[in-house]
């Protein structure tokens, strides 16, 4: 349910410092052209008011308890609150027990109206506070959180948990000032049952402990929405000095086979863009219904299980997540409208760590994939409700920001900054951008503060001109884009040429070929094919059958495009289990596009749907009109 606009904005909204790491106080919003030490922008999806209240340091003591489903204890907040007597925290399905100041006396508090951004949470302060300590409980939907029946992992043993802060989750099991403009360094103290561990993103264990309390530290100041937990019978396996994998015991070991690649992976970064600044860098493989490929959670991303291929195909992603150290953790967008300055920025790094790492020929492959799924993306977002969403900077006020988060900030984002690199080259380029991340490491940036810099330190000494506006604000992907090249897929579609004149699948030349070799096959396959010609290709290929989830995923939207149903159980199984949402939207909306397959949709996802987290399950919803369908006839 979407509320109206005007509950978000004005007197509601808020004013942000951002680019500046202390909350210094500073007078107005600035988009002027020139660059200014502190920036205030509003962000139209928190309720806090940090201009005149903002949290420093956040303490937490949790218990977890995974028999009830529910996280419970005391959150210590530091605040920095010089004028003011009411500080307002974002919460969102939290039951809110006591409020509490430092003397132990307790803080008058009044809760807001529940709607789409949660509810305000509004304390009462004397003068000066500098502490302020909140007791409360997670709610029974709390849509950060997802708990697993020991059935829903890989080694089937244990419950497991984890969570999800991106976009506007944490308030759902923390309350917090929820702004990625505002930064805070955090301890949590985490109690367990004794036969599971904790981690989170900060420093962590890697052996479980004797009791079931864990302890960590996030000394970075970091925006609330990267404070992540996992709980779950974990194991823990080094991959360098610096890197290593947490996962599930039976998958411990798969997993560190996969990532062997992780640590010069961090060196290539540092190579490229400076020192990485977070100490360790690990990665934790979740069970299969994390919505995500990765969440860039600091020192530990958390990564879904369907990038274990067997073959280090898909690797990229820890690429990408451990760009995310630079792009999106050290300089983060201030509000989910600047949201490409992670993403895109992101997308592009990722590109070039794989290139040095891999070559040439593999970054371009990974960059046309990417330009496929734009423009594919492109074309829907121009026919949906909200055709605006193809611009890079977002207008987000009033809508759940996750709406928002699309292929353009990643896909256009990284073909705007790739079209600068080639205007100016890239040595030029890669100065800029190692300038930008020290010059606001820790610090928020807004889209019109950056092109101001880019302006200043970048087009207008080398006398380069380009229409940024038009990149930024304008609709659609402007014609002077880059398209990327790659020979290894004109080879593929050579041999797609000699399939559709009558050579048999099996008589093609696909020696070599690599999971994107055949992506771009699967991709480019001819419509209407008939029975025979569905089974040459998986008899010859035996993509049914592929332990590869990107390889499956692209070839059931296939198979239901040509309603070949030989793959239909191995498909409902896959959309069953997998709750990555990057996969779920292409095959459930390729079902949904006839009426018989709707109601097929419909019947996979009544047995999926619990399996899945909240906000792949409100994709889906959405998209198969859920919500309208189970109040009828389900
Ligand atoms: N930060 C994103 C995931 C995300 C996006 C969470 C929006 C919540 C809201 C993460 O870094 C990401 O981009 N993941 C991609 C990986 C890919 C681009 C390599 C994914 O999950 O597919
Ligand atoms: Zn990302």
């Amino acid at each position: 349910m979407q509320r109206p606009l005007f509950l978000f904005t004005g007197a509601c909204g808020l004013w942000l410092l951002v680019s500046c790491g202390s909350p210094k106080v500073s007078e107005h919003a600035d988009h002027s052209p020139t660059p200014v030490k502190e920036t205030l922008i509003m962000d139209q999806h928190s309720h806090a008011r940090p201009l005149e209240a903002v949290i420093t340091h956040l303490d937490l003591d949790l218990k977890v308890d995974m028999a009830n489903r529910r996280i419970e204890g005391v959150a210590g907040y530091t605040v920095h609150a010089p004028e003011a007597d009411s500080i307002v925290f974002d919460t969102d399905g939290l039951d809110i027990q006591a409020v509490n100041l430092a003397d132990g006396t307790n803080a008058p508090f009044t809760q807001g109206e529940i709607g789409l951004l949660g509810r305000a949470l509004t304390v009462r302060i004397p003068k000066g506070t500098e502490k302020v300590t909140i007791r409360y409980a997670t709610g029974a939907s709390a849509r950060a959180l997802q708990w697993l029946t020991p059935q829903q992992t890989a080694d089937k043993k244990h419950p497991f948990l984890f969570t999800q802060g991106q976009a506007i989750l944490t308030r759902t099991w923390i309350p917090i000032q929820d702004s990625p403009g505002i930064r805070i360094t955090y301890s949590a103290k985490v109690r367990v049952p004794k036969e599971l561990m904790a981690v989170m993103s900060a420093t962590n264990p890697q052996q479980r402990s004797l009791d079931g309390t864990y302890s960590f530290e996030m000394k970075q100041a970091i925006p609330p929405y990267l404070i992540a937990l996992a709980v779950g019978d974990l194991a823990f396996k080094p991959l360098g000095a610096r890197t290593g994998v947490y996962a599930e015991p039976g998958m411990v070991d798969k997993a560190a086979w996969e990532f062997a690649d992780m640590e010069s992976m961090v060196s290539a970064a540092e190579e490229l863009y400076g020192p990485y600044r977070w100490g360790r860098y690990d990665v934790i493989v979740l069970p299969p219904s994390f919505p995500f490929g990765g969440m860039e959670n600091p020192m530990l991303t958390f990564a879904t299980p369907t990038i274990i291929a067997g073959d280090r195909s898909l690797t990229a992603l820890i690429a990408h997540e451990l760009a995310h150290s630079w792009s999106g953790n050290l300089v983060t967008n201030a509000t989910w409208d600047d949201f490409w300055l992670n993403e895109g920025f992101t997308v592009y790094f990722e590109k070039r760590i794989c290139e040095k790492i891999y070559g040439k020929d593999y970054a371009e492959m990974l960059a046309l994939l990417g330009r496929q799924d734009l423009d594919r993306t492109m074309a829907d977002i121009s026919q949906s409700a909200h055709p605006e969403d193809t611009r890079l900077k977002l207008h987000l006020a009033g809508r759940d920001p996750d709406d928002g988060m699309t292929d353009v900030a990643y896909e256009k984002g990284y073909s705007f900054l790739r079209l600068i690199e080639s205007k100016v080259g890239r040595e030029k380029f890669d100065t800029f951008l190692r300038n930008y991340f020290d010059a606001h490491a820790f610090q928020s940036m807004t889209t019109e503060r950056f092109l101001v810099l880019l302006d200043e330190q970048l087009l207008m000494p080398n006398k380069v001109e380009m229409n940024t506006a038009a990149w930024v604000n304008g609709d659609g992907l402007p014609a002077e884009a880059i398209m990327p090249v790659s020979d290894r897929f004109a080879k593929v579609e050579a041999e797609i040429v000699r399939w559709k004149k009558g050579a048999s699948a099996d008589e093609l030349s696909t020696k070599g070929w690599s999971t994107f070799e055949w992506l771009h096959f699967l991709r480019h396959l001819p419509s209407g094919l008939d029975l025979g010609k569905m089974s040459d290709l998986d008899d010859a290929f035996h993509f049914t059958a592929t332990g590869n989830a990107e390889i499956a995923a692209a070839w059931f939207e296939v198979c239901i495009n040509n309603d070949f149903r030989k793959p239909y159980a191995s498909m409902d199984q896959f959309l069953t289990q997998v709750g990555r949402r990057k996969f779920l939207i292409p095959l459930y909306t390729a079902l949904a596009r006839t009426e018989s397959g709707r109601q097929e949709a419909l019947t996979i996802y009544k047995q999926a749907r619990p399996n899945y987290h909240s906000v792949s399950v409100r994709t889906i919803d959405d998209l198969l009109g859920w919500e309208k369908v189970s109040s009828v006839s389900m």
